[in-house]
């Protein structure tokens, strides 16, 4: 039976970390899935993961089961981050939050919601996008389509295509944003875009399903919230897949978030109550350790300033290490500007090398990145910087 089964091709991003753990080459470098790695090469546990984990192992009193959504304390804190304390959405109690392994697991299961309660929707995505969203929506039967949204010419967003595009979608579908730091170009919309970008959606009757991955990423954790707020006018309904993954490292972990944000207090129960529905029928409730980090680093003051402080230390690595690259491809003497890579935000860069060129690197340097172009700077280092850039200088 099992001898009719197809082999899979490798996954576009998990695949390379595999190959890439083969490769007998002692110089080889990965810069392909989104890892923070620090000056060392090494993805580090914060200082306050491990004090949040120190107080968990001494408190914590019970292993049994987790509400199918989670325990309410990490929904308090997940909602408080994204939205700020007292926001109307909080207060009115028109958000609902469900604690999913991961922000893959709340991508899945808002797909699953949609299948079943909007089953003619279809979710548009931005292209490029993360190539799992495309799959994550086909394995739940929801059909997808495109918006365009990265224009090669200028290194920048095709806003006014985006927003025709937009423009084009029917009432009931969905359209997923990134809400900072675009996967994979880097390249986010400015506030008064995105108050256009909520201005069709609203006009069209399309609900806006966000994917909030790298909060804390870009700018800082209230600037990278801004683009959520803006469309979070009052009545407007959305999904939000967060993820805790990169900011708080906890990437193993598997810690995320669905959050639905309704017309009502009435309607977010009955959404909450088809969350769990979704829920109970794929993992039944989660898993608690990696929520239960969040939860005590965001319920304690002053833990919560310290992890602040480790979050802006990962940024400004990661934006110390465009500057540095920027640079050391100018001194290497390649032609192209890559200026634009500096004004990009968030872990990665969208480079601009082709499949071609991305397929040297990896055979002839042992340089690992997304056939795209995408390049994980957070996976750059001092110490492999002449050699990284080197190797780009002699593929273009
Ligand atoms: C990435 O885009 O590299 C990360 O989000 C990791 C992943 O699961 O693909």
């Amino acid at each position: 039976m099992f001898q009719s089964v197809p082999l899979a091709p490798p996954d576009a991003i998990l695949g390379l970390s595999e190959a890439f753990a083969k490769d007998p080459n002692p110089a080889k470098i990965n810069l392909s899935i989104g890892v923070f790695c620090d000056e060392t090469g090494k993805t580090p546990i914060l200082a306050t993961v491990k004090e949040a984990e120190r107080r968990l192992l001494e408190t914590e009193a019970s292993k049994g089961y987790l509400p199918i959504d989670g325990s309410p304390a990490y929904a308090q804190a997940v909602q408080a981050m994204m939205f700020g304390a007292g926001h109307e959405v909080i207060t009115s109690r028109r958000a609902t939050t469900a604690h999913t392994p991961g922000g893959t697991a709340a991508l899945r299961v808002a797909a699953d919601l949609i299948k079943k309660n909007f089953p003619k929707a279809t979710v548009w995505l931005s292209d490029p996008t993360w190539p799992n969203h495309p799959q994550i929506f086909d394995a739940a039967g929801v059909p997808t389509k495109v918006y365009p949204y990265f224009d090669a010419t200028a290194n920048g967003l095709a806003f006014d295509k985006t927003l025709a595009a937009l423009g084009q979608v029917a009432a009931g579908d969905f359209v997923l944003l990134h809400g900072c730091c675009h996967n994979p170009t880097g390249i986010d919309p400015t506030v008064a875009q995105w108050k256009q970008i909520a201005g069709v959606l609203a006009a069209r009757g399309a609900t806006a399903l966000v994917d909030f991955a790298y909060q804390g990423f870009g700018r800082g954790l209230a600037e990278d919230a801004a683009g959520l707020l803006a469309i979070l006018q009052p009545g407007v309904e959305m999904l939000v897949c967060s993820s805790f993954s990169k900011n708080f490292g906890l990437y193993r972990e598997r810690v995320g978030a669905l959050t639905a944000v309704s017309k009502d207090a009435e309607t977010a129960a009955k959404v909450q109550s088809q969350v769990k529905a979704v829920i109970r029928a794929n993992y039944s409730n989660p898993p608690s350790h990696g929520g239960s980090i969040v939860a005590t680093i965001l319920g304690d003051a002053a833990l919560r300033a310290q992890w602040e402080k480790e979050l802006a230390a990962m940024r400004d690595r990661i934006n110390g290490m465009r500057q540095l690259f920027v640079a050391t491809l100018k001194a290497k003497g390649v032609a192209r500007d890559f200026g634009f890579i500096e004004r990009q935000l968030g872990m990665f860069s969208f480079s601009g090398l082709t499949k071609d060129q991305v397929q040297k690197l990896r055979d002839q340097y042992a340089i690992y990145m997304v056939g795209n172009g995408r390049i994980n700077v957070a996976g750059m280092r001092p110490a492999t910087m002449d050699r990284l850039c080197e190797a780009i200088k002699s593929v273009m």
